[in-house]
C-alpha cells in the first residue's frame, strides 16, 4: 500500500467512528418535531470528507493517545462545520443549491427551518462538547476558544466580510482576513483540540497551531481554486460560483497561476513545520498533499 492509500484507510476509518458518534448524540429523526432533526441529519449525513474531525483525532494520536476520548471533540467540530455549510448555502448568503452531492438543505426542507437546523447544530455542538471527558481545566478553555472562533470574531466574521466584500475589489489583506475567519480558524482548532486533549506542552501546541494556520489557509485557497477548475459532479456543489458573484476569492485578486504558487508554497510550509514530529506525523504530513491536490 502506498503512503497516499494508507492516508485515505485511515480517513476513512476515522470517519466512520465520527459518524457513529454524531449519530447516537443526536436526536433520532422520527423525534417530534421530526422535520428539523431530519434536516439536521440530512446535511451532516449527505457525505461530508470530515476533513475537521481527522485532524483532531489524527493530531491526538500524534501525542500518543489511541483512547476515543477524543471522539465527541471531533463530532462537536463537525457539527459547527455542518451548520456553517446549511447557513452558508442559504439564499441570503451564497444562494446554493447542491450541497455534497445533494440539494441544499433549504432546497430540501425551506429555508424556515434550514435556518433552525443550523441553529440546532450549533446548540448541540456545546451540548456536545459540556459532555466531555477531560480535565475541568482544558475542558473550560476549549469551549471559550470553541465560542470564540465560531462567533462574531470568527467564523461569522470571516462570514460577514466575505458577504460584504461581493463584487468588490478587496486588497490581499481583506483576503487573509476573510479565508482566516471563515475558514483557517476552525481547522487550527481542530488541530489544536487534539493536542490539548492529549495534554501536549505548550512548544507542542504552538506548533501545531501555526500548522494548523497554514493549512486552514491552504484549504479555503484550494477552495477557490475547485470554485474556478473544479467539476460540479465530483465536487458535490457548483463550480463557478464565485466568479458569478465577484467574491473575494485568491484567483480573483492574485490571478490563477499566482493562487496556485501560494497553494504550493503553503503545502510545503505546513508540511515543513509538522515534520519536526518525524516518521510518527507521517499522517499529517500526507494529509497536506491530499488537502492540495484534492477534486472536492
Ligand atoms: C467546504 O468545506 C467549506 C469550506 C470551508 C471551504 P469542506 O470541503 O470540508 O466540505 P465537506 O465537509 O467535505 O462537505
Ligand atoms: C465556506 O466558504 C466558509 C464557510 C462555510 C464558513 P465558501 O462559501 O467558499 O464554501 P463553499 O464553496 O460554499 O463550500
Ligand atoms: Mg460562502
Ligand atoms: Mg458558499
Ligand atoms: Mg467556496
Amino acid at each position: 500500500m502506498t503512503k497516499m492509500m494508507r492516508l485515505k484507510k485511515d480517513v476513512k476509518e476515522k470517519r466512520e467512528l465520527v459518524n457513529i458518534v454524531i449519530d447516537r448524540f443526536l436526536p433520532r429523526k422520527d423525534e417530534y418535531p421530526k422535520i428539523i432533526h431530519k434536516a439536521m441529519r440530512y446535511t451532516l449525513f449527505a457525505g461530508g470528507k470530515r476533513i475537521r474531525p481527522y485532524l483532531t483525532i489524527t493530531t491526538y494520536q500524534l501525542f500518543g493517545h489511541m483512547d476515543k476520548k477524543i471522539l465527541p471533540v471531533a463530532a462537536a467540530i463537525e457539527l459547527i462545520h455542518t451548520y456553517s455549510l446549511i447557513h452558508d448555502d442559504l439564499p441570503d448568503i451564497d444562494d446554493d443549491d447542491l450541497r455534497r452531492g445533494k440539494s441544499a438543505n433549504h432546497v430540501e426542507f425551506g429555508e424556515d427551518i434550514a435556518l433552525l437546523a443550523g441553529d440546532a447544530l450549533i446548540v448541540e455542538a456545546f451540548r456536545l462538547m459540556l459532555q466531555l471527558d477531560a480535565k475541568p481545566k482544558f475542558k473550560a478553555q476549549m469551549i471559550s476558544e470553541f465560542a470564540e472562533i465560531t462567533g462574531s470574531k470568527g467564523l461569522i466574521a470571516g462570514q460577514v466580510v466575505d458577504i460584504l466584500s461581493e463584487g468588490k475589489k478587496v486588497s490581499a489583506e481583506t483576503l487573509d482576513y476573510i479565508h482566516m475567519n471563515k475558514t483557517a480558524k476552525l481547522i487550527c482548532m481542530a488541530i489544536r483540540f487534539g493536542a490539548i486533549m492529549s495534554e501536549a506542552g505548550e512548544d507542542d501546541v504552538d506548533r501545531v497551531t501555526e500548522f494548523g494556520e497554514t493549512l486552514g489557509l491552504l484549504f479555503q485557497i484550494v477552495d477557490d481554486i475547485l470554485d474556478v477548475e473544479g467539476i460540479t459532479k465530483m465536487m458535490g456543489k457548483k463550480s463557478g460560483k464565485d466568479v458569478k458573484v465577484g467574491k473575494a476569492t485568491y484567483p480573483q485578486v492574485y490571478g490563477l497561476d499566482k493562487a496556485k504558487e501560494k497553494r504550493d508554497e503553503l503545502m510545503l510550509k505546513a508540511q515543513n513545520i509538522i515534520s519536526y514530529y518525524g516518521p510518527k506525523a507521517e499522517f499529517l504530513k500526507k494529509i497536506c498533499i491530499y488537502i492540495a491536490t484534492r477534486e472536492f
